[in-house]
């Protein structure tokens, strides 16, 4: 299976996910791409050798539809056969996931349903909450809702912040997101709950 995965900043989730893409892992990534044409994580894909592609969401201003349609044009040319989005942090339209519908995964940093959106784990504190962690689910056109694939929780801690909750969730993430894209790629699409 091609992958492509969606970037907008260090692509540490990127990273993880090409970096279990090896051996007989059903997988192989074609192409990083990113609305952000200084994210590092694009100087990471290059150096490993992947094809990367750039499209700066700000060259067009509020036509979102202008944007999707050249982020595509570099994403079809790849052919991929499945979307990650990775730390991707523009709202994609309906159009968009369309095209993708039953093929894209994002992650998030929260334990969906709960906390859609930005800003998760500083709500996860001042909600309370004993347990945090992440979620990769398919995409559909709701935000942050769709079919989910996996999660991992991760402790709250007494004396955490959004910042040391986030750390703590990301390791999971670099975890999650293979374990889940392993199973996604040879056609499993069973959710798992990681220990
Ligand atoms: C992180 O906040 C992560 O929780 C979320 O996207 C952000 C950047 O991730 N998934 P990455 O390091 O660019 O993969």
């Amino acid at each position: 299976k091609r992958v492509a995965i969606l970037i907008s900043g260090g692509g540490s989730n990127m990273l993880a996910l090409v970096n279990s893409m090896t051996g007989d892992h059903p997988a192989r990534p074609v192409l990083v791409a990113s609305n952000d044409p200084e994210a590092s994580g694009l100087r990471r894909a290059e150096a490993m050798g992947i094809a990367t592609a750039a499209v700066d969401h700000r060259r067009f201003g509020k036509d979102r539809a202008g944007f999707e349609a050249e982020l595509l044009r570099h994403i079809l040319a790849a052919r991929p056969d499945i979307l990650c989005l990775a730390g991707f942090m523009r709202v994609l339209t309906a159009g968009f996931v369309a095209q993708f519908e039953g093929r894209m995964l994002n992650i998030h940093p929260s334990l969906l349903p709960k906390y859609p959106g930005l800003h998760t784990h500083q709500r996860a504190l001042d909600a309370g909450d004993t347990q945090a962690g992440c979620t990769v689910h398919e995409v559909t056109a709701v935000l942050d809702d769709g079919p989910l694939l996996g999660q991992a929780q991760v402790p709250v801690l007494p004396g955490d912040t959004a910042d040391s909750l986030a750390a703590r969730v990301l390791v999971q993430e670099h975890r999650l997101y293979p374990a889940v894209l392993r199973r996604y790629a040879a056609g499993d699409r069973t959710p798992i709950l990681l220990p």
